[in-house]
């Protein structure tokens, strides 16, 4: 593993930890502080070099720190750090015009706040506006969309939460996850099935006529699964035909992760309302939604947030579109997408762990299994990839939905190169090795 600098743990710092309210790190991480990252890279308190395959929560699409969004978010700092929201600045309406300018179809209306969970609490407000008295939500089994009460309520649910008093009015339909249907069918079935059942939760299953049917189109903290392409079409026609509104949560699809900028693109489905987070910011908080033409937005008072559009940030939006045009990023993430996804075939040709691979993209999940036959899910060995990898300088994601966690997820910055791909590829080799040896299952 490369090294560089050591930066001191000081006695603050250890303090700092044991004072901090944690909610999201799952016992497994190492004590790591990350220091530094460039590109694809991160770098800890004692100088070791990772190739991140988390792009820290699929955020940095555009690689960590380029000096084109760092500049300009300096930039409107030195002019203005922030405005509240009765009050436009620059990069606020230029960003609103250049996301209403890319965004498919006719979603031509933009709003904005600082997370994904908040902005998925914007496109459900914006569909309760849009169908008044309407009954609940429909989400898909795994889905996820945040961590705020409402939007937990739209995710799958987590053992023994606390917060089931405030997670209301949503039904959970199953979803065309073909690997393992949820109804046992095989893949045209699976599809078949679950839209019906889609189908007729919304014509029968609710009280009251849903206000929208709310979906990843890839899920990605439900185990990076992607849906037949059929599938889509189905629930917009659904949705169409049920005067149901369609709400497609973008947080990690859009902006270049399939290789295009919006999952609703590369599926040649138009959503009623997009959601989109984590990239756009280039690396600073920035989330929001797209609605489309012919939809009420909000009156006075139905949605303000303080810092909810966040000059800084909204600038460094702006330069990260920038980039990905300039760097050319999406072609570059499908063809490194494409060399990852069939090198990865290939080593599931030597690697009985590997069940499934999916993609597209940099959006790509293997998952593990100890039999191929009765894909038994490789729990511990996933997290024996990620510990074993991490200590050969390289950081998986790993995927726990629905109690499972079997899934190794690799979904870097569009900028990851060759020889650093190669590197990934190398590593989960070995460890793969290492484990079958180890489960005598070579
Ligand atoms: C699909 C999806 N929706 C919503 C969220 C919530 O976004 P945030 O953590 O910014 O609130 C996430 C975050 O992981 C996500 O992946």
């Amino acid at each position: 593993m490369a090294q560089t600098a050591q930066t001191p743990v000081t006695e603050d710092l250890i303090q700092g930890r044991k004072a901090l309210i944690r909610g999201w790190s799952t016992g497994v991480e190492p004590e790591m502080i990350l220091v530094r990252a460039k590109d694809a890279l991160v770098w800890d308190q004692d100088g070791n070099e990772y190739i991140d395959c988390t792009a820290q929560a699929w955020s940095n699409n555009i690689g960590a720190s380029d000096p084109r969004v760092v500049e300009a978010a300096f930039a409107q700092a030195r002019d203005i750090t922030h405005v509240r929201s009765n009050y436009d600045s620059i990069p606020l309406l230029r960003l609103a015009k250049r996301l209403s300018d890319l965004a498919p179809g006719d979603l031509n209306r933009v709003g904005f706040c600082l997370h994904g969970s908040l902005a998925v609490e914007m496109a459900m407000k914006i569909a309760m506006k849009n169908r008044p008295g309407a009954g609940p939500f429909i989400t898909l089994y795994d889905g996820y969309h945040g961590r705020s009460l409402a939007t937990m309520a739209a995710s799958w649910p987590h053992v023994n939460n606390d917060f089931r008093p405030y997670m209301t009015n949503v039904v959970r339909v199953p979803s065309p996850y073909v690997y393992r249907c949820p109804l046992g069918h095989d893949a045209a079935a699976c599809v078949a099935e679950c839209a019906a059942i889609l189908r007729t939760t919304i014509e029968k299953g609710t009280n009251g006529r849903p206000a929208a049917v709310i979906m990843e189109p890839i899920q990605g903290n439900g185990g990076q699964v992607e849906f037949p392409r059929e599938y889509y079409h189905e629930v917009r026609r659904i949705c169409d035909e049920t005067g149901t509104l369609l709400i497609w949560d973008e947080i990690q699809t859009a902006f270049g992760r399939v290789g295009a900028m919006f999952a609703a693109e590369y599926y040649g489905v138009t959503p009623d309302i997009v959601v989109f987070g984590k990239a756009i910011g280039g690396g600073f908080p920035l989330a929001g939604i797209l609605i489309r033409e012919g939809l009420d937005g909000f009156d006075p008072g139905d949605d303000a947030l303080t810092f909810g559009q966040f000059p800084v940030s909204l600038a460094a939006a702006v330069a990260m579109l920038d980039v990905l045009d300039e760097d050319d990023l999406l072609a570059k993430c499908r063809a490194i997408g494409e060399y990852a996804t069939s090198s990865l075939q290939e080593l599931a040709g030597r690697h009985p762990l590997i069940g499934d691979i999916r993609g597209p993209g940099l959006m790509i999940g293997v998952e593990l299994v100890r039999n191929r036959v009765t894909k038994e899910p490789a729990v511990a060995e996933t997290t024996n990839v990620y510990k074993r990898a991490m200590s050969r300088g390289v950081i998986f994601g790993t995927s726990r939905y629905g109690g499972i966690g079997n899934v190794v997820k690799i979904k870097p910055s569009l900028t990851i190169t060759r020889p650093q791909m190669d590197r990934v590829l190398s590593v989960f080799d070995e460890v793969l090795g290492e484990l079958e040896q180890e489960l005598g299952i070579v």
